[in-house]
């Protein structure tokens, strides 16, 4: 028996749970080369802005143990390309893609917002909130409930109701489930979490700081834990929120983890540099894991290790076993 793999953001139906994550997926083109997208839960896009920007200056990558550190800067076409030459070809395929949208003021994603409304193939608008604030010294959005509430409460109040919003988190805050619960309150319709934590890495030859930009983010399998426990708490306080787990999944073994601790959806990224078929891998891992325990849908997977310890599952696993 295969097992029912769909999951819902807010009320929009996924067929698969694995989605890319973004920035790490350009705009399709890239991957369509490597497989049918449509076998994605769905694209998620880099996050676009106003503008376009050419991005941080190089060296802006550098490997670390277990992880890769990060400082694009969100470098892309600005709105009007990306409108006119990436969600075009997108909306044309028929590909479910959520657009990610980054901005330096309330204003900013506001507009960006505005613009989106009536654009054609729009599933999802995921609102980057690890922009730095230009209105507040820089501050990224995401560390201050106060700040991301009001980005999130302005690209709802433009969007379509049809349209979910989902508000991007950072893991660099004392207090996750504050930030979330706020975004929240301010109507956002799912959370995706994490992006990627600020890291450092020193080149002892150059005896410098290994990225031009100082700082970058930390990503793949190192973040994992943290966005395993982000998603747990997060969960854990906001149940009915549906969530998109997203850090180090490089196999199905780690996405299931994340399920586990309430995540309905699962974000590749640093994964599809080495792999680009790293999607439809951990996909098919994930069914296979699930079917050997027994689960008959993945819904029946989503925050089951909350249960107290001791507890039996939810679902009857051993009659499910085959
Ligand atoms: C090169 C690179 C570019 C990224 N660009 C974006 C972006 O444009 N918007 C965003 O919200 N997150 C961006 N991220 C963060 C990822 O979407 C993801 O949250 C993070 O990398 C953790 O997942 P991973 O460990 O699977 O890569 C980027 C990450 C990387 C490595």
């Amino acid at each position: 028996m295969p097992v029912d793999m769909r999951t819902f953001l807010a009320h929009v139906e996924l067929a698969t749970p694995v989605l890319t994550a973004a920035g790490c997926a350009g705009s399709g083109r890239e991957l369509a080369q490597f497989f049918d997208l449509h076998r994605l839960g769905a694209l998620v896009t880099p996050s676009v802005t106003m503008a376009p920007r050419a991005g941080r200056p190089t060296p802006r990558m550098t490997e670390t143990p277990s992880g890769l550190l990060n400082a694009v800067g969100l470098q892309g076409p600005g709105i009007d390309a990306f409108l006119e030459r990436d969600l075009t070809w997108l909306a044309q395929r028929g590909i479910r893609t959520i657009v990610s949208i980054g901005g330096g003021t309330v204003a900013e994603y506001s507009a960006l917002a505005r613009r989106l409304t009536d654009a054609p193939g729009v599933t999802a608008v995921e609102v980057n909130l690890a922009c730095p604030n230009l209105e507040d010294r820089g501050r990224v959005f995401a560390r201050e409930g106060g700040a991301a509430a009001e980005v999130v409460a302005s690209v709802r109040s433009i969007l379509r109701g049809d349209v979910p919003v989902i508000a991007k988190l950072s893991p660099d805050v004392a207090d996750i489930v504050a930030v979330a619960r706020a975004c929240v309150d301010a109507g956002a319709d799912a959370l995706c979490m994490i992006n990627n934590p600020l890291g450092m890495s020193i080149d002892t030859l150059t005896l410098r700081p290994a990225l031009a930009a100082v700082t970058g983010g930390l990503s793949g399998p190192a973040i994992l834990p943290l966005a395993v426990r982000c998603v747990w708490q997060v969960h854990e306080a906001l149940p009915g929120v549906p969530l998109i787990g997203v850090g180090g999944v490089l196999s199905g073994s780690d996405a299931l983890q994340l399920i586990l601790a309430g995540a309905c959806a699962v974000g590749v990224g640093t994964a599809l540099f080495h792999d680009p078929y790293a999607c439809l891998r951990i996909e098919r891992e994930l069914e296979d894991l699930l079917q050997a325990r027994g689960f008959q849908r993945l819904a029946d997977a989503v925050g089951l290790a909350h249960r107290p310890p001791g507890s039996s599952p939810r679902i009857p696993l051993e009659e499910n076993t085959p």
